[in-house]
């Protein structure tokens, strides 16, 4: 068993907001990094849209991020590896708390500087399959004065998450509103969702 899982889930009991320090190794975070640094440099990386299908809009004014989907057939040992450990703790989720978890989707994200991602929810207001959030951050020198923290709102309360590498953060996506604190550096992450419904990607 990995202690990090453990790690992740007693702290989202405890407070709504999974944080385990090192979700991944070092190795694991430095070849993800390299990927979506690739990825940037090769133009691969697209401004999101907002709401999904018919809803699907861009608007730069609520959020400004690029981003790539990973995706099994993209064929990186990397990204094969990530799935691998997603998979490993979604099995971990659903043997010690009932979730249910069938399919996952994740992509890469690239803040410029000057760039953010206001005050949200992560669940689409036509559907409730996106269960629980779950971003990984590749900073490797963040320091403090650099910016781009995630500000996770919990009623009356907030509390301010540094996007430190190797670090992960975990809750539910229909409950906690949250936003990225524009960044004065250059941002790097992997942000996705565990499901409770059948996508193309299926945990066995
Ligand atoms: C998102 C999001 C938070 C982060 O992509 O929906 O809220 O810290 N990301 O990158
Ligand atoms: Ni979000």
């Amino acid at each position: 068993m990995n202690d990090s899982f453990e790690e992740l889930i007693s702290s989202y009991i405890d407070s709504k907001i999974g944080i385990s320090k090192d979700f991944l190794s070092e190795a694991l975070a430095n070849s993800l990094k390299n990927n979506l640094l690739k990825l940037y440099k090769d133009e691969e990386l697209k401004s999101a849209g907002i709401g999904h299908f018919g809803t699907f809009a861009k608007n730069k004014e609520i959020r400004s991020d690029v981003i790539y989907w990973l995706d099994k057939e993209n064929n990186n040992p990397h990204e094969i590896e990530f799935f691998a450990l997603i998979e490993d703790f979604i099995t971990y989720l659903n043997k010690e708390c009932f979730t249910g978890i069938k399919s996952y989707e994740f992509h890469y994200a690239l803040y410029k500087p000057g760039t953010f991602y206001k005050r949200h929810l992560d669940q689409f207001q036509d559907t409730s399959n996106r269960q629980f959030s779950m971003i990984t951050y590749l900073n490797v020198d963040w320091k403090e004065g650099d910016g781009g923290e995630l500000k996770v709102y919990d009623g009356e309360k907030s509390q301010i998450v540094s996007p430190i590498n190797r670090k992960t953060v975990f809750f539910k996506s229909n409950e906690l509103e949250h936003e990225v604190l524009e960044t004065n550096q250059l941002r790097l992450s992997i942000t996705g969702w565990l499901r409770k419904d059948l996508i193309d990607v299926i945990v066995s």
